[in-house]
């Protein structure tokens, strides 16, 4: 948890840069696994994080923009509580902590916001993506539980994410540190992974680093032998000698905030020259991706450049033919990346995601395509310092999409089918850093990077 300070001055900047009304942010609860008593890890919503700093289930808050009021609503443990949970500090207490002084049990906002909404006044809410808090929602704004994210505010939509896309030097801090656990977590894998072993065992190892120095991963593991699959969760195959390894995995800290790392590794730790090559033309992507990120350019361009620097790899190579900057334009490289160069990355590692894609990562104006590929990229917005991005350029060979371009005779003039014939088995490659944009540039976040060319993933490997 940051200062009181910090979420003191964080609501206000809020409560500035909205007209009037009521602001309600609704807490996580626990969430059931397979009996009430028997939950997921608990998970607070990143916003009532940003804004209001406590992570224990079962609260709400208002900011009421008209009278400066803010209330928290929660409620005290008793007697059974203290005998299950240890004693706890009551919310008063913790309130007081992130500068908040009034407290209400949460029974009573339900007829807070009903008595809001009776004399005429805008209750501004988030949309929801849990379903209790969907109901609960839904209840006491008397609409139906399935439209009442329709009502999300836009206003404070934006005002949250124009406030949470600029990282305050004390949430990098904490980055960084992510970023230092997701280091740790690469590594271990670089110094276990060996032919004969299942893909689970190096899962559980990493994880591990994770929970022992941190939270919990930003989001569940990706390590696969079937990197064309982009987020393959199945770990079950045995490695072997030759085949990419995908790793995409990320550390979440105590405090909260993620970091996010892609790596390809070659099991037995040597890459064979084909995939040298293929790796080469990744990990090129991605450092030039990260020379051109700075303030002034957008991160939709950077991706365009990235895809551009590819398709000239992959000429090279023989699987692509023809003009290049009219392969670009015509959405070729969606072929080889069906994804965007990056996201926003914060409290949640896909940052803000849950108030809707477009809020985050465009622009007012900004189009988003219809291409496959470029379609996918969610941070399209001009860069400016404060930013937390992933840069995590890939080249996949879809057996089953290749063919379906094939079938349909898509962009015979530029992709060499007949070449492609040989890559069906090739898998994938994913290569992934932070970055943090600054006055000048940007720099990658962590104190170390991975090993990523292929020499450094190679030496790390042996
Ligand atoms: N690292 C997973 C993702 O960015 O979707
Ligand atoms: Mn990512």
């Amino acid at each position: 948890m940051f200062s009181k300070e910090t979420y003191i001055a964080r609501r206000k900047k809020l409560a500035e840069s909205l007209g009037g009304g009521i602001l309600l942010f609704l807490g996580n609860n626990e969430s059931p696994a397979n009996y009430a008593d028997n939950t997921y890890i608990f998970r607070q919503d990143s916003s009532f994080l940003y804004y209001f700093g406590l992570d224990l289930p079962g609260l709400a808050a208002v900011i009421d923009i008209d009278s400066g009021g803010e209330i928290i609503f929660g409620d005290d443990v008793d007697m059974d509580d203290i005998i299950w949970m240890g004693p706890q500090k009551s919310i008063a207490e913790q309130a007081a902590g992130v500068g908040v002084g009034k407290t209400y049990p949460l029974a009573r906002l339900a007829g807070f916001v009903a008595d809001a909404l009776g004399k005429g006044r805008t209750v501004h809410y988030l949309p929801q993506y849990r379903f209790d808090n969907q109901i609960f929602l839904a209840e006491m704004t008397g609409q139906s539980p399935r439209a009442v994210n329709q009502g999300k505010s836009e206003e404070l939509i934006r005002a949250i994410v124009a406030q949470r896309l600029i990282k305050e030097p004390c949430e990098i801090a904490e980055i960084d540190r992510a970023c230092d656990l997701g280091y740790a977590m690469h590594y271990t894998a670089m110094k276990l992974l060996k032919p004969g072993m299942v893909e689970q065992e190096v899962v559980g190892a990493m994880e591990g680093v994770v929970i022992s120095g941190g939270y919990m991963t930003s989001f569940p593991t990706i390590l696969s032998q079937h990197g064309e699959t982009l987020h393959n969760h199945l770990h079950d195959k045995v490695l072997e000698t030759g085949k990419l390894c995908v790793i995409d995995a990320g550390a979440e800290i105590a405090s909260h905030y993620c970091s996010d790392f892609t790596r390809t590794l070659p099991v037995g730790g040597k890459f064979t020259p084909r995939q040298r090559d293929i790796y080469t033309i990744v990990a090129t992507a991605n450092s030039f991706a990260a020379e051109m990120a700075r303030p002034g350019i957008t991160y939709r361009e950077v991706h365009l450049a990235a895809s551009r620097l590819m398709l000239q790899g992959l000429k090279n190579v023989g699987l692509i033919k023809g003009d290049i900057d009219e392969a670009l334009a015509l959405g070729v490289q969606g072929m080889f990346m069906p994804h965007g160069l990056g996201h926003n990355m914060g409290l949640d590692v896909h940052d803000m995601e849950n108030l809707g894609e477009n809020y985050v990562g465009y622009d007012p104006g900004q189009e988003r395509s219809r291409q496959l590929g470029l379609g996918s990229l969610r941070m399209a917005r001009k860069l400016v310092p404060g930013h937390v991005i992933t840069d995590e350029p890939g080249i996949y060979f879809i057996p089953a999409l290749i063919e379906q371009w094939k079938a349909e005779g898509k962009f015979t003039d530029f992709i060499n089918y007949q070449a492609l014939e040989s890559y069906y088995d090739f898998g994938g490659i994913r290569v992934e850093d932070d970055l943090l944009i600054t006055a000048s540039g940007c720099r990658r976040l962590g104190s170390k990077r991975l090993p990523a060319s292929v020499e450094e993933i190679e030496a790390a490997m042996a």
